[in-house]
């Protein structure tokens, strides 16, 4: 399976910045055997679309998307929104959302199927905070058990083109430098697969499951080693596009 590495840049990086960053990006040597994306602000998209131009790499993802398609919901952008503006996935259920606006497993699976039904591929994270961790190892794969099966209810995997992609992120390994062992993540990778191949049988072994929480370019080939995990979610090391080109480079086998 070719590995998928997405940049989530936060909130960080405007219009301006946004543009140069692609541009810059794109004199990177970047290897032809990775999947790449950068979820951008929403605000941000045009501008990296444009900075773009034909070039198909990276693919474009936003950072949430609220689940209906238009109506009276003051502030919400719609996943055909996303879509119109070149978006192809998007990130959903971050930690950071969960945390401070208080998004649920239901909000999640709301955005997902609404992400889907638009023909983006939804992103899902899914993860346990450090109290959740210091409870054991049961309160850890009760937690994720949770978060998947929430949106396992609503989303498909009839669709080769359109399947979910899932990010285990351990909370206590965002932003911190204290990056999960891959002997761990690789746990809860095939936790998580284990969840998916139960709803969707062998369709699970084409699912993407990222790891995120500190990966950069130094610590990316290990965890890509690492059976059942495909891909990562890189936050800090994506900001500045040379360090995202070798978190890339690193990725590749070629
Ligand atoms: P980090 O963030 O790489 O800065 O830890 C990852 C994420 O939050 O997706």
């Amino acid at each position: 399976m070719r590995k998928f590495l997405v940049a989530n840049w936060k909130m960080h990086y405007g219009p301006v910045k946004a543009g140069a960053w692609i541009r810059a990006f794109r004199r990177e040597r970047l290897p032809k055997d990775v999947d790449i994306a950068v979820a951008v602000p929403f605000v941000s998209l045009p501008a990296a679309r444009a900075s773009l131009g034909r070039a198909s790499v990276p693919l474009l993802a936003a950072q949430d998307v609220f689940w209906q398609d238009d109506g009276a919901f003051t502030g919400e952008i719609s996943p055909s929104m996303l879509v119109e503006l070149g978006a192809t996935h998007v990130i959903l259920g971050h930690s950071e959302r969960r945390i401070h606006l208080e998004e649920t497993d239901e909000m999640v699976a709301k955005k997902a199927q609404a992400a889907q039904k638009a023909g983006m591929v939804p992103i899902i994270c899914v993860g346990e905070t450090e109290a959740q961790r210091k409870k054991g190892k049961a309160e850890v794969t009760k937690v994720i058990k949770q978060q998947v099966q929430a949106v396992l209810q609503v989303l498909k995997f009839d669709d080769a083109a359109r399947l979910p992609i899932f990010a285990y992120e351990p909370v206590w390994a965002i932003g911190t430098g204290k990056a999960c062992a891959p002997q761990e993540a690789h746990e809860r990778h095939v936790h998580i697969r284990e969840l998916l191949r139960k709803k969707a049988g062998d369709h699970a072994n084409d699912v993407l499951i990222l790891y995120g929480g500190s990966v950069d370019a130094r610590n990316v080939a290990e965890y890509l080693s690492t059976t059942d995990i495909d891909g990562a979610l890189v936050g800090g090391a994506s900001l500045d596009p040379r360090s995202f080109g070798l978190v890339c480079r690193a990725s590749s086998t070629a």
